[in-house]
């Protein structure tokens, strides 16, 4: 099941289900909104990936005309493809894959994402796929600006020190090899970066469950969300 992410809202159903998962980075975010999408069986949106995508394009500049940033995000197609239950999401036909995980990346879409036009874009196209689907939709401001009507909202945290060290291990297994200091230090640059923006910075919505999984693994956090879902 292709669902195109840029191209408008056209023909747009009544969403049945979303839910938002917000967060810092490396909280966990990514893996349980997969493992929560398979659960459920509805698609699972990483906007986090289309901020990452579009900042490697701009090569971590969005400081240019509007006019500019929408040519370029219009040469960018976005669809989220669903097979077997799994989402992947696709620019210009391809998974969005390895080349925008790296830290580095993760910096420059910090950055972009302060941009009032990158940001009203990205918006644009994600409630396109939220009015087309049901979703769980995973990022900074899912619960707070892009899907405000959700019925289900989390808020996930966990202090900087324990994030870097789940950041180091993921990015081993993806034979990366890197410094925990350093990751500490760029994991608060961009805690930074995303709460203390001007616009839609990361910060819990009213009416969102927040939960500290500091002291739990990702199973123990995805049967906190499952509960609250199925409640
Ligand atoms: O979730 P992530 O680490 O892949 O996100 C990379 C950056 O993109 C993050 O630091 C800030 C930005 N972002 C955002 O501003 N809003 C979102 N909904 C998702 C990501």
């Amino acid at each position: 099941m292709p669902l195109g992410i840029g191209s408008g809202t056209g023909n747009a159903m009544p969403s049945s289900l979303i839910v938002t998962l917000d967060g810092p980075a490396g909280v966990g975010k990514s893996t349980l909104a997969r493992k929560l999408a398979i659960a459920l069986a509805i698609p699972y949106l990483d906007t986090g990936a289309m901020f990452r995508r579009l900042a490697l394009e701009l090569r971590g500049n969005a400081d240019i005309s509007e006019q500019k940033l929408r040519a370029v995000f219009a040469g960018l197609d976005f669809t989220l493809r669903v097979e077997n239950g799994e989402s992947c999401l696709l620019c210009n036909g391809m998974p969005v894959g390895h080349e925008i995980r790296t830290e580095h990346v993760g910096l420059w879409a910090a950055r972009i994402a302060g941009n009032a036009v990158v940001r009203t874009i990205l918006k644009e196209a994600q409630r396109a796929v939220g009015a087309r689907s049901s979703l769980v939709a995973e990022g900074r401001d899912m619960g707070t600006e892009v899907f405000p009507e959700a019925r289900c909202k989390f808020f996930l945290d966990a202090s900087p020190d324990v994030r870097a060290v789940r950041r180091l291990k993921d990015l081993e297994t993806r034979g990366e090899k890197h410094q925990l200091a350093d990751l500490a230090a760029s994991i608060r640059k961009r805690d930074a970066l995303d709460r203390e923006r001007a616009i839609a910075p990361l910060r819990p919505a009213a009416d969102a469950v927040i939960v500290d999984t500091s002291d739990l693994d990702i199973e123990g956090v995805f049967a906190v969300l499952m509960a609250h879902v199925e409640r």
